[in-house]
């Protein structure tokens, strides 16, 4: 009876899927989009930019794939992850100064539709696993009401790597897997366990599970290698033995070697589970390496939170077996945050306009090695901590690009560079030719029309700025009136 049962199940199934072959085959083509973001992870935080680090698997994307020499994000998390999965300059958003702290209600605008609710219409299983950061204090702004049909992370962003407790204290990991109130679970069995482990293993099992009548877009939100300082002994005492006087650069190693590893592990489950042929990976990082953290951005100037070059520049690397056929090859066109939402939804095949984003479909120059459609962009415009930078070709103009404003991690055999004590209202470098940032070329006569040119430009955009946002502290979400985590639902009006 139930062999029978299950025969005529099969018959079905397999009926359906003929019934539906021309629908089915034309959706299974769409390309599965696997995306890899590092947290804080530096310029010459991998091994190809930094043979002290151990990165075998990103290394192998970078020498096989396309990567990118002029990719940039913005100078910190929450403004960067909304401007990638938005497509609009945070300064428009009101979301330009800092990252959004617990206990207020700070979100991204609810009316702009997501990179995952655009994909999930082009019908993909969309899935978020690791950390989040853009708001949670109601359901509505929750990764499964914003784009992603399940939720496997933090909610804020930063805490323990084991205990999961957040920075603001509380347990912060869930595993939400729909938008009912019941679909929202706190993950107690977390506990203990490096975050790097859980979100590789969980992007494994989502493979697994993947039913392949669907693409997948799976964001894979790595905690690595923001601190808190911690990885598996093995990693920095064993991995990384080698670096033996600098404890924190030591320890960062570790946690980008732990982060390979796991990537590793994904790899060979795309691989071994069939996935691989018609895939596209893009690996980045949400922003510069913070330098009093053991991150290197060397030779970019500056850090995390600054809008010089180590702050914005990224690594990243694209890869597609399928999608890419002329890789491998190092890509030097302009890219920024905003510009993936438009590339990547024209790399599934979406073949319209996206209207009232900021940025720019690459997605054909970058397959075909050539020129970026984007030639100019703005770095940031922060109102609070009058930090701006525009870049327009070659060319930065920045009033003030913040602190730390020196290079980190300068080998022993270059001329030591000291930033000055005091800067004038404007800089201006040419990245192209010096892309340490070294030489100010402010004063330089041949360059005045440029200069003027730009700061024009610069004012026009400021003239678009929405002030940064103010949001109230609600005490109502505090861990301890929820039996000590951090849930979403406490600001609902
Ligand atoms: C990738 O490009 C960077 C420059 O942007 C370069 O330093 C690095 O060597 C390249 N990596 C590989 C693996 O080709
Ligand atoms: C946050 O709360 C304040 C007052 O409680 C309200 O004015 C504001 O609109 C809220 N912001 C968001 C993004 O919901
Ligand atoms: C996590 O596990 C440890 C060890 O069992 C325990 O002491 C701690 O209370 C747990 N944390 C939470 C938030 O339950
Ligand atoms: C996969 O999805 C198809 C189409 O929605 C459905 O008919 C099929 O039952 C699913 N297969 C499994 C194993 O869930
Ligand atoms: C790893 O190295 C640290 C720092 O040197 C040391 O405190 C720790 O005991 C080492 N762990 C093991 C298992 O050797
Ligand atoms: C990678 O997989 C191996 C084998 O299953 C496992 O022991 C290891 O913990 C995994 N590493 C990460 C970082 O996920
Ligand atoms: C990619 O384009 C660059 C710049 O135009 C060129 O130098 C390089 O040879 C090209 N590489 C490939 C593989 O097409
Ligand atoms: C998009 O345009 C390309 C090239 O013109 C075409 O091959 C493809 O079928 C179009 N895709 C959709 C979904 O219309
Ligand atoms: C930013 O500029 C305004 C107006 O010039 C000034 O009042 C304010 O003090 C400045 N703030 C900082 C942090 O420099
Ligand atoms: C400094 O040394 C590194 C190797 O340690 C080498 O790759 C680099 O080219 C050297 N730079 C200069 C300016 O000599």
């Amino acid at each position: 009876m139930a062999t029978q049962h299950s025969q005529w199940r099969t018959g079905l199934a397999l009926l359906v899927t003929c019934s539906c072959l021309h629908v089915c085959r034309s959706v299974t083509s769409k390309p599965n989009i696997l995306i890899i973001f590092a947290d804080d992870l530096g310029w010459s935080d991998v091994g190809f930019n930094d043979n002290t680090m151990r990165t075998p698997n990103i290394d192998k994307m970078a020498k096989e794939g396309v990567n990118m020499s002029s990719s940039y994000m913005n100078h910190v998390c929450s403004p960067s992850r909304a401007a990638f999965l938005t497509g609009k300059y945070p300064f428009k958003m009101g979301l330009q100064h800092s990252v959004f702290t617990a206990l207020k209600n700070n979100s991204m605008p609810t009316d702009i539709k997501l990179l995952p609710e655009h994909l999930q219409e082009l019908g993909y299983a969309t899935h978020f696993v690791g950390k989040w950061h853009l708001g949670f204090c109601m359901k509505k702004m929750t990764p499964t009401q914003r784009g992603f049909d399940t939720f496997y992370g933090m909610y804020n962003g930063k805490g323990s790597f084991y205990t999961h407790i957040s920075k603001w204290d509380g347990y912060d990991f869930h595993y939400d897997t729909g938008k009912e109130a019941a679909d929202y679970k706190v993950e107690w069995a977390a506990n203990g366990t490096y975050s790097t482990n859980l979100f590789s293993d969980k992007t494994i099992d989502i493979l697994k599970n993947h039913n392949k009548t669907k693409p997948f877009f799976i964001m894979l939100s790595y905690q690595a290698v923001h601190g808190p300082l911690e990885a598996p002994d093995y990693y920095v005492n064993t991995t990384c033995a080698h670096i033996t006087v600098d404890s924190k650069r030591k320890t960062k190693c570790g946690m980008a070697a732990a982060m390979d590893a796991g990537i590793g592990n994904v790899t060979s489950a795309l691989d071994s589970l069939g996935f691989s042929d018609n895939l596209i990976t893009l690996f980045v990082s949400d922003n510069g390496g913070p330098t009093k953290e053991g991150s290197s951005n060397w030779p970019l100037r500056g850090s995390k939170i600054t809008l010089w070059e180590g702050g914005t520049r990224v690594v990243s690397i694209l890869h597609s077996k399928k999608y890419l056929p002329n890789q491998p090859y190092q890509w030097g066109g302009m890219m920024h945050s905003i510009d993936w939402y438009p590339t990547l939804m024209k790399a599934a095949g979406y073949n319209k306009t996206i209207t009232g984003i900021d940025g720019v479909d690459n997605w054909s120059p970058i397959v075909n090695n050539g020129t970026s459609k984007r030639t100019e962009f703005v770095y940031n415009i922060n109102d609070v901590k009058n930090t701006s930078a525009l870049r327009v070709g070659k060319y930065k103009l920045i009033t003030k690009a913040g602190k730390p404003d020196g290079w980190s991690y300068q080998p022993a055999n270059v001329t030591k560079l000291e930033p000055p004590s005091k800067y004038p209202d404007y800089l201006l470098f040419n990245i192209d030719a010096d892309p340490s940032e070294t030489t100010n070329l402010i004063n330089t006569k041949s360059l005045k029309k440029t200069i003027r040119k730009m700061k024009r430009k610069l004012k026009k955009y400021r003239n678009k700025l929405v002030p940064t946002k103010e949001y109230d502290t609600i005490n109502a979400g505090k861990p301890k009136n929820h039996g000590g985590a951090w849930v979403s639902g406490w600001c609902d009006a």
